[in-house]
């Protein structure tokens, strides 16, 4: 790292900010600390929004979020909901959000429930995010979220494979293939093809479990890489259901996505003309109608094609608590093995968001340091 005096200033979004650098605080008393804090201007100190004052649906693509293909510097990601959102001013159009801002955005635009949405995202933005800048790009790295902490941390966005994106996605490629954030049409026309064999043209739960199946016997079969270990085993199918519950029009009670929807937010990541989101919040309907039929354990190939190892230390549909522990413990006490100062403080507060959101009281909380 570069030697920096002990205030080190850059440009963000058009305004200078001064932060202290991550160095100059190791070793810093909590009094000198507790000075500090109340003069930067970043946002981890912001509680996460609680939820939506009306739940019901509404019209989402209204006039004040009009669609705006993303521009050339605009960032976008793995995920359709999230880029939907930014293409529609329900997130910043850039593609760089605060924690804050994509916990809004989710139930605002889509409805989903404050507590997964503050799960959800906090999970992401702990390992893909600055924590000192609250910032996270919802794809690839970007200088836009400020100075990175220090190594092994890797602030790498949405796209950083492994921490939180991972293979066997329904309409992206496994990151052993290359491109593990894009949409891919091979991948869209079997989506298709899947809605229209099991679900009569539409995706619904049906459609889903053999999609989700069939994504997974793909990987086993040709990623020597494949790894479907916690967190990703449980993403996968809960990312399953998500166009299911919050792709389908609020106003259609069926329980089935049709095509031309799906097409708006996979191909052109935008909502349909007069979209209304759903009428109650939510976004897990139908995990369970998956888990209940998912015929593998957690586990991964090993180091070639169909040599799938299960993994007993991986948590599993019937180990909640040990989701919420390995990802503490292991992924993000991996990535920030001994914080100081006021990293360490922006942690431990998004730690605290992050269980408030898991909302198990059957799992206590787990502190990696
Ligand atoms: C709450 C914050 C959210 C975060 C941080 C997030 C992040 C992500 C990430 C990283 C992926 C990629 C997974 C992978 O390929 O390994 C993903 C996939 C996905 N997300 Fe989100 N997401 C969020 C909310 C939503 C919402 C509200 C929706 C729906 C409206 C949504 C819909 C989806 C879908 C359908 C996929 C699967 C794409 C596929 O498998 O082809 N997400 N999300
Ligand atoms: C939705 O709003 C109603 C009325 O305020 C409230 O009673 C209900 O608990 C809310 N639902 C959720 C899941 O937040
Ligand atoms: C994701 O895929 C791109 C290639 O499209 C690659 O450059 C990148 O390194 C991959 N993974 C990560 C770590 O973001
Ligand atoms: C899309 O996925 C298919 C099937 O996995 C693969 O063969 C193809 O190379 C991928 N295409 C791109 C552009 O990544
Ligand atoms: C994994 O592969 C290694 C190297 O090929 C091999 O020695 C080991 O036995 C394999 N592990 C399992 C559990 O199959
Ligand atoms: C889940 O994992 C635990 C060990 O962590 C194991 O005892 C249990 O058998 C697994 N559950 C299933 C359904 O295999």
């Amino acid at each position: 790292m570069v030697a920096f005096s002990s205030l080190f200033v850059f440009s963000l979004a058009g305004s200078a900010v001064a932060f202290p650098t991550y160095q100059s605080l190791a070793g810093m008393s909590e009094r000198d600390l507790e000075d500090l804090i109340p003069t930067l201007p970043v946002g981890f100190l912001k509680p996460p929004p609680g939820p939506l004052a009306f739940n019901g649906t509404k019209l989402v693509n209204d006039p004040a979020h009009p669609y705006k293909k993303p521009g050339p510097f605009d960032i976008r990601g793995p995920c359709p909901g999230l880029n939907t959102l930014a293409n529609h001013g329900y997130l910043p159009r850039s593609g760089v959000a605060t924690p804050q801002e994509i916990i809004t955005a989710v139930m605002e635009g889509f409805n989903m429930e404050n507590r997964i949405a503050v799960f959800v995202t906090y999970a992401a933005f702990i390992v893909d995010g600055n924590p000192i800048t609250n910032l996270m790009s919802i794809g690839g790295k970007t200088i836009r979220t400020g100075i990175d902490p220090p190594k092994p941390a890797i602030v790498g966005g949405l796209n950083t494979h492994s921490v939180f994106e991972g293979d066997t996605s329904m309409t992206r490629g496994d990151f052993h293939h290359g491109d593990n954030h894009s949409l891919n049409m091979t991948l869209w026309a079997q989506f298709v093809d899947y809605s229209n064999t099991y679900g009569g043209g539409f995706y619904d739960l049906p459609a889903a479990n053999e999609l989700r199946n069939q994504r997974i016997a793909q990987s086993l079969a040709t990623n020597p890489e494949f790894d479907f270990t916690s967190p990703r085993f449980f993403t996968a199918y809960a990312e399953s259901v998500f166009p299911i519950n919050f792709f389908r029009d609020g106003r259609i009670a069926d329980g089935k996505l049709d095509m031309a929807a799906a097409e708006e937010f996979f191909l052109h990541e935008r909502f349909p003309k007069n979209f209304h989101r759903k009428p109650v919040p939510g976004g897990t309907e139908g995990f369970n109608y998956l888990a209940q039929r998912s015929n593998i354990q957690p586990g991964r190939n090993n180091g070639t094609v169909n040599s799938y190892v299960p993994d007993p230390t991986s948590a599993n549909f019937s180990t909640p608590c040990l989701l919420y522990n390995n990802f503490v413990l292991r992924t993000i006490k991996g990535l920030y093995p001994n914080p100081k100062g006021l990293l360490r403080y922006a942690l431990d507060t998004a730690l605290d968001n992050f269980y408030a959101g898991f909302g198990n009281p059957n799992c206590p909380q787990v502190f990696p340091w």
